[in-house]
């Protein structure tokens, strides 16, 4: 296998313009396919992927039998995520096989992998291009040496370089995600992102300013700020600035538009963010705080550094201020070992905090993590039920908290067409609540007032005012 070694080549502008010059020889455009899956962080990377891309000089297209380039940009989270990687390579054969000259690349969380990585080069042989994850500064170069007959190149290094001279190619114009830091550094028990995604990299608070600033000056209503634990953010620059500050000077910036985040670890959660959140008009009213237990025994197996207490109180502090506050999580069911009496607690606390949403996921065991090594006796029928039990009960709870707009007149970001009832537009409220409602396409992209006249468990229905 030859071994690539991105110091020996050249400067990845200069592999940008090459590959360039080589594409406009072609008598037609050449498509690109890019998708990413996972999480929002993974998308980002995917749009800046496809920034450089277009900056090549491709076109991009939504058909892989149409496309010249494809790139996967994978996620290793749960093994149903690489199941599904490996399902979309094998009906990839064919095409290759009618084209050789089609380029497959593969990048993302799952590549980071080593295991992962010696399985594509000795099953799937025919992908050309194997990268690590947040690979952007490399991906250039990647495609340079490809072009000069490199056959096959890999490079799994986790890219620990910010890249902030690559325009993402943005696929809404709506609503954009700006990461604010990459990698973790929590190592809970069970998950696979830090060894996938390396330690904690914040980047500069002015270059955050700038993106967003621009970003609201080209139209965008909905900011997105990523990391795996926004609130560590800034712990890792020399000029020392938390998170809550860089949201206060984020909510300086003036027009209309709204800042959402995630993800928000409640070890981490202080009393200022929370005051922030509260106070700052341009911050959505809606905290998602992903709690995956409601054990403290299970909490502590997780490593995650807080109890159900602690959780608790932070919500108090949030609704005690603003009941009606819209709050979401993340639950991890049947965590190794995981008794019906833990998750009883789980429930327990659902119903305590009544979230307006939930996103729940059946333990998916990861190698190289600690809980990997952790026996666990819970057949994965009993997982399922459970994970049932739990939606079952999120399910009543979301049709009593959408009851309670019944009558009100709510702002919401009309953000398309109902893609289940024709004629109707969709939006978010700033508690990020779906809602439906009839009106002219030339609303889209606007903030309207709606008055709720029905309620559903998945949304609520209104008239525009
Ligand atoms: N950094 C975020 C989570 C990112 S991963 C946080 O700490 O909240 C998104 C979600 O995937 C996690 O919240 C967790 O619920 C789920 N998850 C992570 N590892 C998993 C695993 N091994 N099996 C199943 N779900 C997992
Ligand atoms: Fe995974 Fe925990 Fe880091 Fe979230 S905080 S990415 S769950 S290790
Ligand atoms: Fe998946 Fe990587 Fe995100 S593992 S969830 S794409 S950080």
């Amino acid at each position: 296998m030859p071994k690539f070694d991105s110091a020996n080549l050249p400067a990845p502008e200069f592999c940008i313009q090459e590959v360039r010059k080589w594409l406009s020889a072609y008598p037609q455009k050449p498509l690109a396919y890019v998708h990413s899956f996972g999480c929002q962080l993974n998308v980002a990377d995917g749009e800046k992927l496809s920034g450089i891309l277009k900056e090549m000089g491709y076109g991009f297209t939504q058909d892989v039998a149409e496309a010249s380039l494809i790139v996967y940009n994978t996620c290793a989270v749960r093994e149903n995520a690489e199941d599904r990687v490996f399902g979309t390579l094998g009906s990839i054969k064919k095409l290759k096989q009618d084209n050789p000259a089609l380029i497959l690349c593969l990048t993302g969380c799952m590549t980071t992998q080593p295991q992962i990585a010696e399985k594509i080069q000795k099953s799937y042989r025919y992908v050309d291009i194997v990268l690590g994850s947040s690979a952007v500064n490399h991906f250039a170069q990647m495609l340079w040496a490809h072009m000069h007959g490199l056959r096959y190149a890999q490079d799994i290094q986790i890219d620990t370089e910010i890249s902030e001279n690559i325009q993402p190619l943005r696929q809404n114009s709506l609503k954009a995600a700006v990461p604010i830091m990459y990698g973790c550094n929590n190592f809970c028990t069970y998950c696979i992102v830090p060894y996938v995604r390396g330690r904690e990299r914040s980047r500069q608070p002015e270059q955050i300013l700038s993106e967003v600033r621009s970003l609201i000056q080209n139209g965008y209503k909905e900011i997105m700020l990523l990391g795996q634990n926004v609130n560590s953010y800034g712990k890792d620059l020399p000029q020392k600035i938390s998170f809550p500050e860089l949201l206060r000077q984020i909510n300086e910036i003036s027009g209309e538009y709204w800042i959402r985040f995630m993800s928000s670890h409640p070890k981490d959660a202080t009393p200022e963010l929370m005051q922030a959140l509260l106070e700052c008009e341009h911050l959505a009213k809606h905290l998602h705080l992903p709690v995956q237990s409601g054990s403290n025994a299970i909490l502590k197996r997780m490593n995650r550094k807080y109890t159900v207490e602690k959780y608790l109180s932070q919500v108090e502090m949030i609704r005690s201020e603003n009941p009606d506050f819209s709050l979401t999580t993340d639950i991890l069911i049947g965590f190794p070992d995981e008794s019906e009496q833990d998750f009883q607690e789980t429930l327990d606390l659902v119903q305590k905090v009544r979230y307006d949403n939930i996103y729940s996921f059946i333990y998916s065991k990861r190698s190289g993590t600690k809980a990997a090594l952790f026996p666990d006796s819970t057949p994965e029928s009993e997982k399922v039920q459970r994970m049932q039990r739990l939606l079952a009960l999120q399910r009543e709870i979301s049709v009593e908290n959408h009851r309670k707009f019944l009558g009100k007149t709510l702002t919401v970001l009309c953000d398309g067409e109902s893609k289940k009832r024709s004629g109707n537009l969709t939006g978010r409220t700033s508690g990020n609540i779906l809602v439906e409602f009839s009106g002219s396409t030339d609303f889209i992209g606007k903030f309207v007032n709606i008055q709720i006249t029905e309620s559903h468990n998945n949304m609520i229905c209104g008239n525009l005012i």
